[in-house]
């Protein structure tokens, strides 16, 4: 059976409680969503965000986690405190933390691991910067970093891979189908030569994804939803999004 399509928001570092009245949108646009819907706001929002959506299937996610289970560690955030908040997802190795905080393929991986531990699923993020993708080595350093942080206790039901290329994250820029289909086939071949369930991993793709290009991009193979940035920020952006997954 096909995996369970996943449209998935993430905030960044954008958002305040006055924010909160686009989820409410959000919800009340999609009140029994055919597909797994999770935002992924700042932490600051993720209880606040937690007691606002009662019984509504909207799943809520951080942004990143510490390795450790708690400690001193000024300023990060553990699992289990996401957990705690609410939070059943978390999202790591995204390219702005790879970039900004040196973070590794291990560290990644070790943070994956956390994740798990602490009962949730980890939204693995991985993509060629445009450097790459000119020189030809998309396939060698997108199967790199899957290899390298994806840790062994991995499977579809605790781990999401987000196909996110750095040069179409922010840019209006997307691969064409064709680009998209050849790297999400190549990451599924991976998956199903490493994991006995790789079939049903999710594997999201991420970068400009918009309601003018949604439908296109879900109808590529071994696309199983999108992890979306600007376009997840205001309802009237992120609904028509989910309408064209939820088509698809
Ligand atoms: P944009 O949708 O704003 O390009 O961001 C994509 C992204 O980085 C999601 O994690």
């Amino acid at each position: 059976m096909a995996p369970r399509k996943l449209a998935a928001g993430n905030w960044k570092m954008n958002g305040t409680a006055a924010a909160l009245a686009e989820v409410q949108a959000l919800m009340a646009a999609h009140a029994a969503p055919n597909v797994d819907l999770l935002i992924c706001p700042p932490a600051t929002l993720l209880a606040q965000m937690n007691w606002a959506k009662q019984a509504h299937p909207l799943a809520i996610g951080g942004q990143d986690c510490h390795t450790d289970a708690s400690g001193a560690h000024t300023g990060d955030i553990a699992a289990a405190q996401l957990a705690d908040a609410g939070a059943t997802h978390v999202i790591l190795g995204h390219s702005e933390r790879r970039a900004d905080h040196d973070e590794t393929d291990a560290l990644v991986r070790a943070k994956a691991t956390a994740a798990h531990a602490a009962g949730l699923i980890a939204i693995v993020c991985i993509g060629e910067t445009l450097a790459e993708r000119e020189s030809g080595t998309t396939l060698t350093i997108v199967g790199g970093q899957l290899a390298g942080s994806v840790p062994e206790d991995a499977t579809a039901a605790n781990t999401v891979i987000a196909y996110e290329p750095v040069w179409a994250i922010g840019t209006g820029k997307v691969p064409t189908l064709d680009q998209i289909a050849e790297v999400h086939s190549t990451i599924r071949a991976d998956l199903v030569a490493r994991f006995s369930d790789g079939a049903n991993f999710r594997i999201l793709y991420g970068g400009s994804v918009k309601p003018g290009n949604a439908a296109d991009i879900f109808a590529v193979p071994d696309v199983d939803g999108a992890l979306v940035g600007g376009a997840s920020l205001k309802a009237a952006d992120f609904s028509p999004i989910i309408a064209a997954l939820e088509r698809a």
